[in-house]
């Protein structure tokens, strides 16, 4: 059987966090008088922590002071951590373990490729750690998504060229990098926001039988 490298997302693809990055960085914004919604959200998704709060005071057209940014991207995070305290492995969201299984059973290599820098501490909540071959998160890459540094180092990891690796991703910016990278992008959310995406489904319970096998024989177009 022909191999290629499967690049996951963390949040949003894995596990239900984006939730939890929205409402922290909502309540962060709000003590700066910055009012946001879920539709600018869709923006921060995928986009680092140092990035989040450069766009979100942008939006607010708001300037602070060098020291007082370190505060507040600190104090999200802090507010991020408590809310993801409880997470466990009934967040991980439909379907993925089982794909992650298949994916094992038949021998394809397995990166994780997140902008995260929690994202090994969350693997080890969820207890899918030891799935991953290579992980490369927000504490390994310089430049962010839509930046493909951080996909290209993880299909350079397992030993693999970006025309034989797929990538999973829930924002905008994540299956830009992809594209950009020259991989297979599927999407995960919605089609008019993804629609850049090479497929795109809801949830990976929607995907047809036998997908990773079409995804083995597929091209980038
Ligand atoms: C991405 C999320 O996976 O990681 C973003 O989609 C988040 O919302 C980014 O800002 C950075 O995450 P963290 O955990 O390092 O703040
Ligand atoms: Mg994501």
């Amino acid at each position: 059987m022909s191999k290629k490298a499967f690049i996951f997302d963390l949040d949003g693809v894995i596990v239900d966090t984006a939730k939890f990055h929205f409402i922290a960085w909502q309540r962060l914004a709000a003590s700066l008088g910055i009012n946001f919604t879920e539709k600018e959200n869709e923006q921060l998704k995928g986009v680092s922590r140092v990035n989040s709060l450069k766009k979100i005071l942008e939006w607010g057209n708001k300037e602070i002071s060098p020291a007082i940014f370190q505060t507040k991207m600190d104090q999200k995070n802090e507010e991020y951590l408590e809310l993801i305290k409880t997470l466990d492995v009934n967040d991980i969201l439909p379907g993925v373990h089982d794909f992650l299984l298949e994916l094992k059973e038949l021998g394809q290599p397995i990166a994780l490729g997140s902008a995260s820098k929690n994202a090994r501490p969350i693997l080890e909540k969820l207890g899918i750690k030891d799935l991953f071959d290579v992980i490369v998160d927000g504490t390994d890459v310089t430049k962010a998504k839509p930046d493909p540094e951080v996909f290209l180092n993880a299909c350079n990891h397992l030993g693999y060229t970006a025309i034989d690796s797929v990538v999973f991703e829930d924002s905008v910016a994540g299956v830009q990098a992809a594209n950009t990278a020259g991989m297979i992008s599927i999407g995960l959310g919605e089609q008019d926001i993804l629609h850049e995406a090479d497929e795109v489904f809801t949830h990976f319970t929607n995907m047809p039988q036998d997908y990773i096998k079409t995804l083995l024989n597929k091209k980038k177009q």
